[in-house]
């Protein structure tokens, strides 16, 4: 495992987040919508950065099988989602792959009728776009390498890594079905 971004560099980009939008959502009933379960450690950490009112809800999206580092089928759970209508909604996921888990989160989210639906990105893995949707907010562009730590799994590990790390070759194996969001 080697660092890609530091716990010190992750730090400082949440906090410039935070500022951007406690100035954007300033006077606007702002929800985040975390995503579980990858979204976890920046929702935390964000929200504490943010310094104008607002909503934490959290909604289910998996789309990576077990140990697969390939997009698998996308399951969106929206058992948890409150009442949105009104709200100006930040999708706040981990990171944006191919952005069809974005666009999916999109789709449900709008079922909710909410004022306004914007996408909120740790990582943003540029050269792996597939849909014509953009994180609105990123923290990071990244090379197009499996990363973990700060709540992005593999396997359902690493979660915990206060850092951003990428797997090397040798630690992945291509097997296995549970689902990890
Ligand atoms: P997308 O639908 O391809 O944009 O994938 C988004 C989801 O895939 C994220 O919410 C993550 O759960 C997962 N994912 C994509 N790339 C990585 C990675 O490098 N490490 C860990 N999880 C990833
Ligand atoms: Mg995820």
């Amino acid at each position: 495992m080697r660092t890609l971004i530091s716990e010190t560099e992750i730090d400082a980009r949440v906090r410039e987040l935070g500022a951007t939008l406690t100035a954007e959502y300033a006077d606007r009933p702002l929800t985040i919508l975390g995503v579980l379960t990858g979204s976890i450690v920046l929702l935390a950490d964000l929200i504490r950065a943010t310094s104008t009112p607002l909503r934490v809800a959290l909604i289910q999206a998996a789309s990576y099988g077990g140990t697969r580092t390939s997009p698998g089928e996308l399951s969106i759970n929206n058992a948890l989602v409150p009442d949105l209508k009104g709200r100006d909604v930040v999708i706040l996921d981990d990171i944006f792959d191919t952005g069809n888990t974005m666009v999916g989160l999109y789709e449900a989210v709008k079922e909710f009728d909410p004022s306004s639906i914007k996408s909120a990105v740790l990582l943003w893995k540029t050269a792996r776009t597939e849909v014509d949707l953009e994180p609105d907010y990123f923290g990071f562009k990244i090379p197009d390498e499996f990363v973990v730590g700060y709540g992005l799994d593999y396997n359902d590990e690493y979660r915990h890594l206060p850092f951003i790390g990428v797997m090397e070759d040798d630690d992945l194996q291509q097997v296995g079905e549970n689902m990890s969001g």
